[in-house]
């Protein structure tokens, strides 16, 4: 009889999106007259930049002619992306083509990691964060059952509250995996120099590995915050880093990722230190063959004169729309975090009033969808999270309700 992998009954909170869906729902049939804004959802409004489209046209065409077709690639990337990232993202901080693994999201990167550890692995993660990374450590079994204060048993959760800013503090304790996302989602907080710095030497000392999601890192302006951990003296023997182009450049519909595992990055087995790199390889090579050539080639305009330039636009753009609709919560009256190195809003709820509270009140009064911030964690209570992803002239609208709220 076919066991099952137990651990997956213990995941909670995947109905979250579902569960504003059927609100949303249950609302517009009361009132069909009313008119939604959406700015839950975190996926982009704008098309791909025109350098991009072009290098997919081109390279989707060479897949139509027996001298330029391409069959099964590398299962690390073609070495034109691969090279075009050391050259454009890491060439000062001593990271290598061989070390950039070519994915197909940053989600399955995230997911796919952890099983390179021990299920023993104690692991410590932001509070509230992006929920795969104690959702994919619950399937693994590395989590034991719920408590009742939250969160599941046996995880180091690091709070991130207006008390701290929203940066994740050290520990009082070990622990062996740490996931840092900055900046953060759902908080749109980023991490500075300094207290990178205190990670890799806290990770230095325990023997841990940092999990660094830059998912984000094209969205980072403020000149005391690191792009990659590898700006931090000693990452490279402690860190993996995920960044992915979904958000960077509009490829959430079109996926392609990469991660760094550094070949100074090793781990003790028995007497042997043995390299992550190698193992991860290793799993790419058996289970993954590759992204998409044409998808790769696309990617890879993201580094040319004029698709530098696009992109920079973009984000350029989307980030306007955060700090405008940072400016007009405060001038609303609501206390707001984030929204400077990030897409993203973190809106306390008046009054002390619940995340959930706070989404029936925005819907109700101003007909704007928001994500509950418990939904990321039990320290996001009391939050929701406002996108800025929303096309220009709906977050105008938004921004007008919020303000006449
Ligand atoms: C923090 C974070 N990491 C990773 C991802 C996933 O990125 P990708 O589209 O490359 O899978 C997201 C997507 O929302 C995210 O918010």
């Amino acid at each position: 009889m076919a066991k099952l992998n137990h651990h997956y009954t213990k995941l909670v909170g995947n109905y979250l999106f579902q569960e504003i869906g059927e609100k949303a729902s249950l609302f517009q049939g009361k009132f069909p007259q009313a008119k939604l804004i959406n700015l839950g959802i975190g996926d982009i409004s704008r098309p791909l930049p025109p350098s991009i489209v072009s290098a997919l046209e081109t390279s989707s065409k060479e897949m139509g002619f027996e001298a330029t077709f391409k069959g099964y690639g590398p299962s690390q990337g073609y070495p034109f992306l691969r090279e075009a990232i050391a050259e454009n993202e890491y060439k000062h901080l001593g990271i290598n083509p061989d070390e950039i693994f070519i994915s197909d999201g940053a989600k399955n990167d995230i997911a796919n990691l952890q099983e390179l550890f021990d299920v023993d692995n104690k692991v410590a993660m932001p509070d509230p964060t992006y929920p795969v990374y104690i959702d994919t450590n619950v399937m693994a079994g590395r989590t034991r059952p719920l408590l009742k204060t939250g969160g599941y048993g046996g995880v180091v959760y690091l709070p991130c509250t207006e008390k701290n800013q929203f940066v994740p503090q050290l520990p009082n304790r070990p622990c062996d995996l740490i996931y840092l996302c900055s900046p953060n989602n759902p908080t749109g907080v980023a991490m500075d120099r300094e207290t990178l710095q205190k990670w890799v030497q806290f990770a230095r000392e325990n023997k841990a590995v940092i999990l660094f999601d830059g998912a984000y890192e094209a969205f980072i302006r403020s000149p005391n915050v690191p792009h990659s951990i590898y700006e931090i003296e000693g990452a490279h023997e402690v860190a993996i880093e995920i960044r992915s182009f979904s958000k960077t450049a509009g490829f959430t519909g079109l996926r392609c990722s990469y991660t760094v595992v550094p070949h100074a990055l090793k781990i003790l087995e028995g007497r042997h230190w043995l390299s992550l790199n190698a193992l991860w390889k290793r799993r790419h090579d058996t289970k993954f063959n590759g992204v998409p050539y044409p998808i790769q080639k696309a990617a890879a305009a993201v580094y040319s004169e004029q698709g530098r330039k696009e992109v920079k636009a973009l984000i350029d753009s989307y980030l306007e729309q955060s700090q405008f609709l940072l400016k007009t919560l405060i001038k609303g009256g609501f206390q707001a975090y984030g929204g400077i190195d990030a897409p993203y809003l973190w809106v306390k709820a008046p009054g002390g009033a619940s995340s959930w509270h706070f989404f029936d009140y925005l819907l109700e009064k101003t007909h704007i969808i928001s994500v509950p911030g418990s939904g990321f964690g039990s320290a996001g209570e009391g939050f929701v999270r406002l996108s800025a992803f929303a096309h220009p002239t709906t977050l105008a609208e938004a921004a007008k309700r919020l303000i006449h709220i």
